[in-house]
């Protein structure tokens, strides 16, 4: 009888736990699907040219469960050979404010943006520019992080010039890639993954 009711305590402690755990469970993936209960809903805006930038925001918004927004110049740059050096770092060094193709996203469903760009000439890619000019207002108070891509140097540089383009003195989070998709390598990668833990990943 002592050990029957013994038994029927721990089953019954067994099923509160058990129910405990899926009404937090459930309880995370509705935060997932919806996002009301969540801190921070995140948005990775970014440039690529060669998909480098592209890959690397892939895998930052699957680890996060972040959107995405690609910005694509009406223009598009030229991506092979003389010109696409030329072409690209001359509009970087002055500074060109390229006309985007639409996007649509409405940033006041975003508590942070991570911003993800190619390198170039030292600098920031100049569709990130536009974007900032074009949003301004949308992007006062929100939290910023950003990565950069490159293939030798430049990106900490970039990254500042970025951060005084946002009128911030920091973003909360940088990252530097090499070439993450061209030079896939396990390094990148834990790169990649570090940038995510500190983002709360
Ligand atoms: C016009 C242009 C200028 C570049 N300038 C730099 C630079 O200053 N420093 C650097 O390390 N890489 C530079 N790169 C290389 C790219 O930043 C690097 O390959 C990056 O990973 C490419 O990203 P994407 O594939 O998303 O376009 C430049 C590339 C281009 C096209």
């Amino acid at each position: 009888m002592r050990r029957e009711l013994r038994r029927d305590k721990i089953l019954i402690v067994a099923r509160v736990f058990r129910t405990i755990s899926f009404a937090c469970l459930d309880f995370d993936k509705r935060a997932d699907r919806t996002g009301g209960f969540r801190l921070m809903k995140t948005l990775i805006v970014y440039y690529s040219l060669e998909g480098n930038t592209d890959y690397a925001a892939n895998k930052i918004a699957e680890r996060l469960g972040a959107d995405k927004l690609r910005l694509v110049p009406k223009v598009a740059y030229k991506d092979k050979g003389f010109a696409k050096f030329f072409y690209g770092g001359k509009s970087a060094i002055m500074k060109e404010v390229p006309a985007l193709e639409t996007y649509d996203v409405d940033l006041s469903e975003y508590d942070r943006i991570i911003f993800g760009f190619p390198v170039w000439a030292g600098n920031f890619t100049p569709p990130l520019r536009t974007f900032i000019l074009d949003q301004r207002d949308a992007l006062k108070g929100k939290r910023f992080s950003a990565f950069a891509c490159q293939g030798g140097s430049g990106g900490e540089r970039a990254l500042s010039k970025l951060a005084g383009f946002l009128r911030i003195k920091s973003f909360d989070e940088t990252a530097v890639f090499i070439d993450p998709k061209a030079r896939h390598n396990s390094e990148t990668e834990e790169a990649i993954a570090s940038f995510c833990g500190r983002l709360g990943a």
